[in-house]
């Protein structure tokens, strides 16, 4: 792994996130107040796209699709899928996954992800 750049600072405002493609893989970055931090792309529940969800609470992250919550700064699991009703029949086989998370830095206005 090694930082590689993905965006300008400004590039990405506070309260936004955007995918960057780095190092072969889709990262997702986000902006929360206290700074810049990087997932994975997709959800772990079906690969969908993380990136239609919505920032909730202090730095949590909620999937468009089934609503898994996601800590964006540990990737841990808030809530797990949810929604529509009977979702948790599939989830018998899809089970509880973290989100990948990613070390960022930010220099001189521009932020690079360890990936
Ligand atoms: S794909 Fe994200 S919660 Fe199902």
């Amino acid at each position: 792994m090694a930082f590689n750049y993905v965006a300008d600072e400004r590039d990405i405002p506070v309260g936004e996130k955007r995918v960057i493609n780095a190092a072969n893989e889709k990262i997702l970055v986000i902006h929360l107040p206290d700074g810049f931090y990087a997932t994975q792309a997709k959800c772990p529940h079906m690969s969908l796209p993380l990136e239609k969800g919505h920032i909730v609470g202090d730095g949590h992250i909620r999937c468009h699709f089934h609503r898994a919550e996601f800590d964006v700064r540990t990737g841990a699991v808030c809530e797990w899928a949810n929604f529509p009703p009977g979702i948790q029949l599939l989830n018998v086989i899809r089970g509880e996954k973290p989100l990948n998370t990613y070390k960022v830095k930010v220099e001189d206005g521009k932020v690079y992800v360890d990936c």
